[in-house]
């Protein structure tokens, strides 16, 4: 805790800014050179959602392979949304209604709202306050859950090798939620490659985006075929399409649901995928630099980024202010930050177990599970999550992809605000 606070010439009261106010930031999405002409396509086509009847090439189908290509994974199934995603991969596990699925406290809603959604409870597990993510302790400690969906969360990479070696053993599946990393890479490997099924969303904040929209990856052939049920309505993909005819038939292994990705979307995320490495390596690179920057600021810190995480795929960007001034919170400290810099910066969402998003008794056909879910979790503390919860301020990683200047001014506002501490 901090004592006496000298507040008066930071900007948030009024003082003078660090960053010039006619200095801008860079804007988020960046349309990539071909979008516009793919979505012409799409609109001049005749196609304009996956259940058309066949004229040429569906984007969603290249997508999807391309795609998997990046990530290096055999399946990519598009879908509407990176909850959607969530949903299909947890419904083509074939668990029992009820069966418990571990998922972090500290991550969007959606990540635990799917698991209902699936009709699965979700037990919440603490996270490491070094690395926002669940670590193998957690998995240890349910010995009951039959699946873990695994986020990784913000900036950094679970470690998704050591869960599957606990999960493995007991027949436990583990999903990785990738909506915050794609690209990201663990000894080569891709994120959202590394467990059964790998989980993608592609909402206007996330760094491979078409507004809304998602995927699910997974080199398992028989997973791969539910997915495709599971997605559209119970329908696959016909192996010889005939023009005028749908490309979809009704195969009807499980049923399904139409959480199909519109071709709109498809053709964008065409268009955006070849930007995606070249955004990285312009992000990591400023990452690097305010690391080095924030190495000498007292009481302040990134998150503990793992030596096998040979790629960062940064989302939003936590700075962990530790020792908070007597008196102030984070939500002060992004105000202030904010004030400094002309850019919006906040604190994260509250922990699951305390979000007003996570909600199961508003809706009463859940009940049942409700009331297990409420039961299952009195009394359970999440010091972890609470405390990056409590401490952090977030920067949207479309801050990251500007110069070294940038990093600098983010890096003199935070030992302003955490000097003022
Ligand atoms: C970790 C995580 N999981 C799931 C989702 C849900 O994705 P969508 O908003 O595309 O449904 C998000 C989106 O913010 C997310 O950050």
């Amino acid at each position: 805790m901090g004592t006496a606070v000298d507040t008066g010439r930071l900007a948030v009261n009024g003082g003078p800014a660090v960053r010039p106010a006619d200095r801008p930031w860079p804007v988020w999405p960046v349309p990539a050179p071909e979008a516009g002409r793919y979505l012409q396509e799409v609109l001049h086509s005749r196609r304009w959602a996956i259940s058309s009847p066949h004229h040429g090439d569906l984007f969603e189908r290249r997508f999807a392979r391309e795609f998997a290509d990046y990530l290096g994974a055999r399946h990519c199934v598009p879908t509407d949304h990176g909850s959607s995603a969530l949903v299909v991969a947890l419904e083509s596990l074939g668990l029992e209604h009820g069966d418990p699925v571990l998922v972090p406290a500290l991550t969007w809603a959606a990540s635990a709202t799917a698991v209902l959604r699936a009709g699965l409870l979700p037990v919440l597990a603490d996270v490491d306050p070094e690395t926002g993510c669940l670590d193998a302790a957690a998995v240890r400690d349910e010995p009951d859950v039959r699946a873990v969906v695994v986020v990784h969360w913000a900036a950094t990479m679970a470690d998704v090798p050591a869960i599957s070696a606990v999960a493995d053993g007991r027949g436990c599946a583990v999903i990785e939620d990738a909506a915050q990393a794609h690209g990201a890479r663990w000894l080569g490997r891709a994120a959202g490659t590394l467990g059964r099924l790998g989980c993608f969303s592609m909402q206007h904040s996330k760094v491979l985006t078409s507004g809304e929209g998602g995927a699910v990856v997974t080199d398992d052939d028989a997973l791969a075929g539910r997915l495709e049920e599971l997605r559209a309505d119970s329908r696959r993909y016909r192996d010889d399409p005939r023009e005028g005819e749908l490309d979809l038939r009704e195969t009807a292994t499980v049923m399904g649901a139409n959480f199909c990705l519109s071709e709109f979307a498809a053709a964008l995320l065409c268009a955006q995928l070849p930007l995606l490495d070249e955004q990285h390596a312009v992000r990591n690179r400023n990452y690097d630099r305010l690391a080095e920057f924030l190495a000498d600021v007292p009481s302040v810190r990134l998150l503990r980024r793992r030596p096998e995480q040979d790629q960062l795929s940064l989302y939003e960007v936590p700075i962990v202010f530790d020792r908070l001034p007597a008196g102030m919170d984070n939500a002060w400290a992004a105000a202030a930050l904010t004030a400094e810099l002309g850019m919006r910066a906040y604190p994260p969402r509250p922990p699951l177990p305390r979000s007003p998003l996570l909600r199961p008794w508003t809706k009463p056909a859940l009940a049942p599970l409700t009331e297990r879910f409420v039961a299952r979790h009195r009394g359970r503390t999440f010091p972890g999550a609470d405390h990056l919860a409590s401490h952090s301020v977030l920067l949207h990683h479309s801050a990251f992809l500007g110069d070294e200047q940038d990093m600098a001014d983010v890096a003199a506002a935070v030992a302003k605000v955490a000097g003022a501490a």
